[in-house]
């Protein structure tokens, strides 16, 4: 039956939160906040992954339509028009010279990842001919900036250098910086030359040349140009990205997936072997988001990721289970429970063991700390008979207990599946959520309130309320934040929780999947609201959470008996021992400011000057690349905090409020 809702201005009674601060709470886990990641939207490639040129290695196709779910390998694809250049590739003819690009396949750089090259050829000299790449909807510039550029070329007999290399605008070619590589030969060779931006403006609108005036043929492969990295690493990160990820104080880092763990097809998997080592054995390959991956952020660097913003890995491994419903089990998974026992050898394997050694060699000679692995991802969703994962968890689980008995293991079946239980009990079960509005997800905030706490514990590894696009609108962000008090509250059981997806481009036609939790083109990045509530909640995180009893004021008044949720007001509670803060997290879903009596009972000594940060705005309020910090949280200083005191919540809030009792 529908619901209508009265709001009333607020009243100065307008409720009562209690919290029983003297009674113990749930412990809640350091790994609580935390991150998941797959190269979806262009997370990597054009995202934070820092490469600028794109389709460097030639391979890239013009972008698939994609296929959902269980569909067959055999569903017809419609035809997409191929142009005859490469994506993302074009060629520059001036001033009275001419020439053509095309991918040649003969004598390649190697056999094994670099196949093809882009055969520049040059056909009348006098004028400037060159070879074009637009990058990821741009290639964004800063003033006074080191840009590395690398490729590998070689040139046919008659071509005399040199070529020029250069970052410029799309309209006008301005030159922006610019470097020489002074001849080129016979014989395929590795060219690097560093272009330094003067006093310019920033901009994106810009395109990456190397050119020459010279007849002749050139061919060029992994054409490279990285801008400067987070912490400076080589084939490393964006750092406004990265700056934005480590506000968040995340937990841990579940990667690397999703949907793009397990690929379209076996073949299209995330097949680990080949995303590490030199970028000139990385193929890429095809991703389940209709366009091809480069993996230059492959298993290695997500580990380095890891070490960057101090994040424990949960680390996915295949488990013989594809988007597209292929699926191997019995003997024929032997292999694939090998590739993971490969997998996790490379990354907690001492050098003398085969995958160790190889890490080594790939520049990390310590293993890395590794507590958390994962078994597929939403193999609940395997419906074509017979249901395999039992026995594919089973052997994956076996596998890895016997080497690796301190592994904690996640099962990926969700918690309410009849399926369960598994011929195995997993550690942990990963649990998914994604709300289709903000009455949705407010329904859903007592999910684990009577969840069997003999049962494993719970991650839930994917959530979001899907309101918004690309990124969550405050509405949305007032879901996101109840669902977060309703997992704070079970803590006990909850140990981990990230949202997904994280990372979305907004460039026309990156994206494949929205509500994602931060927005960016090439040049800036924002947070939506959503991102500001994960951060609030993340940043003010305690040890311990306690149930907040919340008695609604006369605020809202429900005419009708209800079907509906009935809260309007969600909150919970922490404790942090090491400083003896008290902190409330309370959203007021109402449109009217509530002023709420606060009973800390058993507190002590509340001091009256506390600190609360407030995230509020109009349901449909949205940041975005103009307008980045429309919805940001504000920092209001408390002077009459007390054991007993009144605060009002603005209408449609998320509030931290931090108290102190030292
Ligand atoms: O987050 C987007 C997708 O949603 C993930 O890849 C998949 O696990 C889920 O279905």
């Amino acid at each position: 039956m529908a619901t209508a809702w009265i709001a009333q201005p607020a009243l100065a009674e307008g409720g009562k939160l209690t919290v029983h601060v003297d009674q113990a709470g749930v412990k809640i886990d350091p790994m609580f906040y935390g991150l998941m990641t797959e190269e979806i939207n262009h997370s990597y490639d054009g995202g934070l992954y820092a490469e600028l040129i794109q389709n460097r290695i030639l391979e890239d196709d013009y972008p698939q339509p994609r296929r959902g779910r269980n569909q067959p390998a055999t569903a017809p694809v419609t035809p997409t028009t191929h142009p005859s250049t490469p994506p993302h590739w074009t060629v520059l003819s001036e001033g009275g010279g001419s020439g053509t690009i095309s991918i040649d396949a003969n004598d390649p750089v190697n056999a094994g990842a670099l196949k093809k090259s882009l055969k520049l050829d040059i056909e009348s000299a006098g004028g400037r001919v060159g070879a074009v790449n637009d990058g990821y909807w741009g290639i964004p510039v800063k003033p006074n900036t080191e840009y590395q550029a690398s490729f590998y070329a070689k040139a046919s007999g008659d071509f005399h250098g040199p070529l020029t290399v250069d970052i410029e605008s799309n309209e006008g070619g301005k030159v922006l910086a610019s470097g020489t590589i002074a001849d080129v030969g016979p014989v395929w060779k590795k060219y690097s030359v560093v272009l330094k931006t003067g006093d310019i403006a920033a901009s994106a609108e810009n395109r990456f040349v190397i050119s020459a005036t010279s007849k002749g043929q050139v061919w060029l492969n992994l054409v490279s140009l990285f801008p400067p990295t987070y912490k400076n690493r080589a084939n490393g990160n964006r750092i406004d990205l990265m700056e934005k990820l480590a506000a968040m104080k995340p937990g841990f880092l579940r990667f690397p997936g999703g949907n793009y763990l397990e690929g379209n097809s076996i073949a299209e998997r995330f097949a680990w072997k080949d995303t590490i080592g030199a970028l000139e054995d990385r193929p890429g390959h095809m991703s389940p988001w209709g366009y091809r991956s480069s993996d230059g952020l492959g298993l290695l660097e997500y580990f380095e990721w890891c070490e960057d913003l101090k994040m424990q890995p949960v680390l996915a491994v295949f488990a013989g289970y594809t988007l597209r419903g292929e699926k191997v089990s019995g003997e024929q998974l032997k292999p694939f429970v090998q590739e993971a026992m490969d997998e996790i050898e490379y990354v907690v394997g001492d050098q003398t063991t085969k995958w160790g050694q190889e890490r080594a060699k790939d520049g990390h000679p310590e293993p890395f700390k590794l507590t958390y692995v994962e078994i597929g991802n939403e193999d609940n969703l395997e419906r074509n008979p017979p249901f395999t994962y039992g026995d594919r968890f089973t052997q994956l689980f076996d596998a890895i207990r016997a080497k690796y008995p301190d592994l904690k293991l996640i099962s990926t079946l969700p918690s309410n599946d009849r399926r369960n239980p598994l011929p195995r009990t997993p550690d942990v079960i990963d649990d998914h959520f994604y709300f289709r509005s903000l009455q949705d997800v407010l329904g859903r905030t007592h999910r684990y309130d009577d969840y069997d706490r003999s049962k494993p514990k719970i991650f839930v590894g994917e959530w979001a309320t899907r309101v918004g696009n690309p990124t969550p609108n405050m509405s949305a962000a007032l879901g996101d934040a109840a669902w977060l008090t309703g997992l704070e509250r079970n803590a006990d059981v909850v140990i981990m929780n990230s949202y997904a997806p994280l990372l979305v481009h907004v460039g026309r036609g990156a994206m494949q999947w929205p509500t994602d939790l931060i927005g960016y083109d090439a040049a800036s990045s924002f947070g939506s609201p959503s991102y500001y509530v994960e951060k609030m909640f993340s940043e003010n995180v305690g040890n311990e959470a306690m149930p907040v009893q919340v008695t609604p004021g006369d605020a809202a008044v429900p005419i009708e008996p209800t079907t509906r949720p009935t809260e309007k007001i969600f909150a919970v509670a922490n404790k942090i021992d090491a400083s003896g803060d008290i902190v409330l997290k309370v959203v007021n879903t109402l449109p009217d400011a509530q002023t709420m009596q606060i009973d800390l009972q058993g507190a002590g000594d509340v001091k009256k000057d506390g600190t609360a940060w407030v995230l509020s705005g109009g349901p449909s309020d949205v940041n975005t690349i103009d307008e980045p910090e429309k919805v940001t949280p504000k920092q209001v200083e408390i002077h009459d905090a007390a054991a007993t005191f009144a605060h009002e919540f603005p209408g449609y809030s998320v509030s931290v409020v931090r108290l102190k009792t030292k």
